[in-house]
């Protein structure tokens, strides 16, 4: 059986890539870890985070600033230990298969850095250093505030002295820093150098095409504030009917809601807000956007059609089962990777949406208008949601998602139109035309 390509469009299986953050604490490192790792999984492609502080967490629950002074020899033994496991676990889980491991710690020092660069090319494994620098003092203030001060190093303090220790933590953490290739003496070493959140970038030695895909998407991240705002296109008469695919025109009930959706936004986003509106190139999509404000950029994308159902577009699901009983097994069995004849998985949805993914990191306020399945693959990227899982999510019609990027995850408000609409979801061996889901869901 041939091997499925992951959303990179290339086999991976042969390449094992560490990622080595290294910065100051404060700076993001943890951030950029999730979001690389989240981006990663998302396109199939093995990846996970090894937290040295996590490691460290097992011996030194709630260490003080001084803990973490290189002078304080106890400390300097416990964290080097932590480091151990850390890069033991990562090296143990590169040979289950793990393609992106991605060590998340400070790495401050070049001797550390040497030493992981080491220990990796004795296992044949690639390294790619990844370094955040920022000198911004009020954002690293925000950050302590906004992630440091309820990080389990201080669980059940006083938030403010929380701070001050932190504060003083990366005081300790700025006597033995070392930029990468400050010196000039790392430049055989392969990085990635980020400079107050992107503002400035150097990039060295990059290797290899799935390398050069965690460095583009590591520079298309940003932390400006913003939302991302995703709605299904109004209740369509090929919905009415319980068929799949086509191109058909709103029910009246659609077009109701295309008329609520200005407000329902409005209400959301404020007036003042810039928006930029993209929609599919179907007519559904175009005609709920229709009614938008006029000085909304829109913007229509062909990646952003509904998944292709080949040879049975157009039909109801009992069609599906009658003319094709195979497919419609196979796909309940393995809905995720099914591909239809002709058509479409939600594999290649996820792998023809990888550039909206990336023009979505480096956008701010979005509003996406789109179709039952492209929108989960969507949320499945924001949301964390397992692939499998993901394409038996109900999203219902008629309802405006507002998700919004925070610190370590994404939060979520729904805003339902008060317009009925008839359900598109299916169960697992159902044929329903209009089923009620089952509360399992999103
Ligand atoms: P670290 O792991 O370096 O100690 P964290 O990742 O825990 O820091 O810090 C998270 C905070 O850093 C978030 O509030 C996020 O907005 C912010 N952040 C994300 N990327 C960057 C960056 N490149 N530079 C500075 N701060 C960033
Ligand atoms: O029924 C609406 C629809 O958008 C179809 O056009 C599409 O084939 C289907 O949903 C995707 O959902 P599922 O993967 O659950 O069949
Ligand atoms: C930590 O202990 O929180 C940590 C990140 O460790 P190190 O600075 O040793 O990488």
């Amino acid at each position: 059986m041939p091997r499925l390509t992951n959303g990179l469009g290339v086999q991976v299986e042969d390449t094992h890539i560490c990622v080595v953050m290294v910065g100051l604490p404060a700076r993001g490192k943890s951030y950029i870890a999730q979001k690389a790792q989240r981006y990663l999984q998302w396109l199939s492609v093995p990846a996970a985070t090894f937290n040295v502080g996590n490691y460290r967490r097992k011996d030194a629950a709630q260490p003080t600033a001084d803990f973490f002074d290189t002078n304080n020899a106890a400390g300097e033994r416990t964290r080097r230990a932590a480091a151990e496991a850390a890069v033991a676990d990562m090296m143990k889980w590169f040979k289950s298969g793990g393609v992106v491991g991605i060590l998340d710690a400070t790495n401050s020092t070049k001797e550390r850095r040497r030493w992981v660069l080491e220990t990796c090319q004795k296992e044949g494994i690639e390294t790619i250093f990844v370094e955040s620098k920022c000198d911004d003092e009020e954002l690293i203030m925000a950050n302590i505030r906004d992630v440091k001060t309820t990080s389990p190093d201080y669980q059940g303090q006083d938030p403010e002295e929380a701070a001050q220790d932190f504060r003083n933590r990366i005081r300790n953490y700025e006597k033995i820093y070392v930029s990468i290739d400050e010196d000039g003496d790392e430049s055989e070493m392969t990085y990635l150098k980020m400079m107050n959140v992107g503002r400035q970038v150097i990039i060295n030695r990059i290797q290899d095409y799935l390398e050069s895909r965690i460095v583009y998407y590591l520079m298309n991240l940003h932390i400006r504030p913003r939302s991302v705002w995703l709605s299904r296109h109004g209740e369509s008469m090929y919905n009415l009917d319980g068929r799949i695919g086509g191109d058909a025109q709103l029910s009246p009930r659609g077009e109701q809601y295309a008329l609520k959706l200005p407000e329902l936004v409005r209400k959301s986003v404020g007036d003042d807000r810039p928006l930029t509106v993209w929609t599919s190139t179907l007519k559904r999509t175009i005609a709920t956007a229709r009614h938008l404000p006029k000085h909304y950029n829109q913007l229509q994308w062909k990646a952003l059609d509904e998944l292709d159902s080949g040879v049975c577009d157009g039909m109801t699901y009992q069609e599906i089962k009658d003319y094709y009983p195979d497919d419609f097994r196979a796909r309940d069995e393995d809905k995720y990777n099914y591909r239809y004849r002709g058509g479409e998985s939600y594999r290649d949805v996820v792998i023809r949406l990888e550039p909206i993914i990336m023009e979505l990191e480096r956008s701010e306020d979005i509003l996406i208008v789109t179709h039952q399945a492209v929108l989960r693959c969507i949320y499945a990227y924001f949301m964390k949601k397992d692939q499998e899982k993901s394409p038996w999510m109900h999203v219902p019609l008629h309802t405006l998602i507002k998700l919004t990027p925070r610190a370590y995850g994404t939060e979520e408000v729904r805003y339902p139109a008060g317009i009925d609409a008839v359900s598109t979801w299916r169960g697992k061996g159902s044929t329903a035309k209009h089923e009620d889901p089952v509360p399992e869901v999103i």
